[in-house]
C-alpha cells in the first residue's frame, strides 16, 4: 500500500471508531507510533481524548515532549499519576529499583506505576486506541485491529497494526510531527528511564525495554492478553 492510501485508511478507521464508540480515549506513551496517532487526532479534530500514564520514572526527554505537544497543538494530554501510598509500599517491600532483581518485583512495579493507572483511565470508556504494531515483537504478532479487551471491559483498537517502523517515521517526517529526542540517540521503544536503553544496529526494536527479560513474554501488563 502506498503511504497516502495507508494514511487515508488509518484516518478513516479512526473516524469510524470515533463515530461508533463514545467516549473514546487514546493511550499515549509519547512514543513514535503514539505521536502519529496524536497528530492524526489533533490535526483532524477527532473527538478522542488522549491520556498518558506518568509512572514517575519517565525520562526527562519524555516530559519535554509532553510540553512540546502543548505548544505545537495547543492541546493538553490528560496525565495520570500512581497512588503515592502504593509506590511507597512497593519501595519499602522491594527497594527503589527492586524491579531489576525479580520478575515478581518488576510486575509489581509496573502494576503500581502503570497498570493501576490504566484501569482508572479506561473506566467508563467505550473503547481505547493504542499504538501497537504487529511487527514490534513476538507478543504482538497476532494483534487484531479491533478486539474485546476482557481485562478492562471495553473495545481495544490498534489502527497502526499493519504499519512498519519505517511507515511511522515516514509519517513523522512528512507531517513534521514532534517526537522524543531519545529516538535520535538510538532508543527505538521508550518507557521508564531505568527500564529503557538504546539498541544496537540489528537488534529487534523492543530489545532496549527490560533487556534482562525474555522477549517471548515481555509485556508490562498494559497488554497482557498478548502474552500466552
Ligand atoms: S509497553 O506496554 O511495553 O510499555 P509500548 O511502549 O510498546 O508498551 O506501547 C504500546 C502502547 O501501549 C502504546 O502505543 C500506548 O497505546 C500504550 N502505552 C504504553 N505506555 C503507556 C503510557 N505510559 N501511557 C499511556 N499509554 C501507554
Ligand atoms: Fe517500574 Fe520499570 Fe515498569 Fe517503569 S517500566 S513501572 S520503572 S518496572
Amino acid at each position: 500500500m502506498n503511504p497516502e492510501s495507508r494514511i487515508e485508511s488509518t484516518l478513516a478507521a479512526l473516524r469510524r471508531a470515533s463515530e461508533e464508540f463514545q467516549p473514546l480515549v487514546m493511550a499515549s506513551s509519547l512514543g513514535a507510533e503514539d505521536m502519529v496517532l496524536t497528530d492524526m487526532i489533533f490535526r483532524n479534530e477527532l473527538p478522542v481524548s488522549i491520556f498518558t500514564l506518568d509512572t514517575g520514572r519517565l525520562p526527562e526527554a519524555t516530559q519535554r515532549l509532553l510540553a512540546r505537544i502543548e505548544t505545537v497543538y495547543g492541546r493538553t494530554l490528560r496525565v495520570y499519576f500512581p497512588e503515592s501510598g502504593a509506590v511507597e509500599s512497593f519501595i519499602s517491600t522491594y527497594g527503589v529499583n527492586g524491579f531489576y532483581h525479580s520478575g515478581d518485583a518488576r510486575k509489581a512495579c509496573c502494576g503500581v506505576r502503570k497498570v493501576a493507572l490504566l484501569k482508572r483511565a479506561l473506566a467508563g470508556q467505550k473503547a481505547w486506541v493504542t499504538g501497537l504494531r504487529r511487527d514490534q515483537s513476538p507478543t504482538r504478532a497476532a494483534l487484531t485491529q479491533e478486539a474485546w479487551d476482557s481485562e478492562h471491559g471495553l473495545v481495544k483498537l490498534s489502527p497502526l497494526m499493519h504499519w512498519t517502523r519505517e511507515d511511522v517515521w515516514h509519517y513523522i517526517a512528512a507531517y513534521q510531527v514532534p517526537y522524543n529526542a531519545l529516538h535520535d540517540q538510538g532508543y527505538a521503544s521508550i518507557g521508564c528511564s531505568p527500564c529503557t536503553r538504546a539498541i544496537q544496529p540489528g537488534e529487534e526494536e523492543r530489545a532496549g525495554r527490560w533487556w534482562w527479560e525474555h522477549p517471548e513474554t515481555k509485556e508490562c501488563g498494559l497488554h497482557l492478553a498478548n502474552v500466552s
